[in-house]
């Protein structure tokens, strides 16, 4: 006989996750799970497995489409995976990644784009940058579109920061990213994602600002954590980054991957030591 979920734990008996659950959970301190999704099958499956948030990452540049970056991902791709993510999830939060040069301009052009993916079934849109962006973000919240920060190492300025290199080491560069998350709290993004960052820095943005901050390669202290789901599963043929875990070893389904993961996330035994930096 198969094991009843015990009551009041049954992911698809849950209400769905909005902004202000997000805000309730890291008061709570109920750690967010968050993967990266592409279509409307592994949504429904990461839904019924009790992942939180969904995020149509850019990353589907690599991992999905075979190229060596996110930069050639186009505003098309996205909103077609977007689209097919939304139509599959429930209760996850659905979070789409503006591609490279769909937001960069001017606010008004990131408020033309994210109101097409906001169509397309996304409730809240993820940007790529730190100060630079506040009045973008300002502009795009200010119209009731929800903000997703990202900071650390930003995979759109690979070539820039001169490859895919962990970021704010030394207190000169941890003392920016301080500065860079409370002032895209300021312009008022709901969530920030903390990429490829030192634990130590990860753990004191977290205790210092207010909205919810997700992890990848950011420590545990961090409010959330986030990976990207052919990693999780070890399907992706390029570099395995320090930060990865491959969650199929000792899984005998992917829906028993995904339901391990969110159970390491949610009991703090994911990141371990050996994933961070
Ligand atoms: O594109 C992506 O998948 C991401 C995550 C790694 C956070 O931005």
């Amino acid at each position: 006989m198969s094991a009843q979920p015990k009551q009041g734990t049954d992911p698809m008996a849950q209400p769905p996750v909005t902004v202000t659950r997000l805000a309730a959970m890291k008061t709570a301190g109920e750690k967010i799970a968050m993967l990266t999704c592409y279509d409307a099958s592994f949504a429904t499956l990461m839904d019924n497995c009790g992942v939180d948030i969904l995020l149509i990452g850019d990353s589907l540049g690599m991992v999905v489409a075979g190229y060596d970056s996110t930069l050639p991902v186009t505003m098309e791709q996205m909103l077609y995976h977007t689209a097919c993510v939304a139509r599959g999830a429930r209760r996850p939060l659905v979070i789409a990644d503006m591609p490279f040069g769909s937001y960069q301009k001017s606010p008004e052009q990131a408020y033309e784009n994210a109101a097409r993916f906001l169509a397309a079934g996304a409730h809240m849109v993820k940007l790529e940058g730190g100060e630079w962006l506040m009045p973008t973000i300002e502009f795009l919240v200010r119209r009731d579109i929800p903000v997703c920060g990202h900071i650390g190492l930003t995979p759109q300025s690979v070539h820039a920061l001169g490859g895919y290199k962990v970021q704010g080491r030394g207190d000169e560069a941890a003392a920016r990213l301080m500065r860079e998350a409370s002032s895209l709290e300021n312009a008022g993004v709901s969530l920030l994602v903390l990429e490829a960052i030192p634990r130590e820095v990860g753990a004191n943005i977290s205790k210092s600002i207010k909205i919810a901050t997700i992890g990848i390669g950011a420590g545990p202290e961090c409010d959330g954590q986030v990976l990207v789901m052919h990693d999780l599963l070890g399907v992706y043929p390029g570099r395995k980054a320090r930060f990865v875990r491959n969650f199929m070893e000792g899984s005998d389904s992917v829906q028993s991957a995904f339901t391990r993961y969110v159970k390491a996330v949610k009991e703090k035994e994911f990141p371990a030591a050996e994933h961070c930096f």
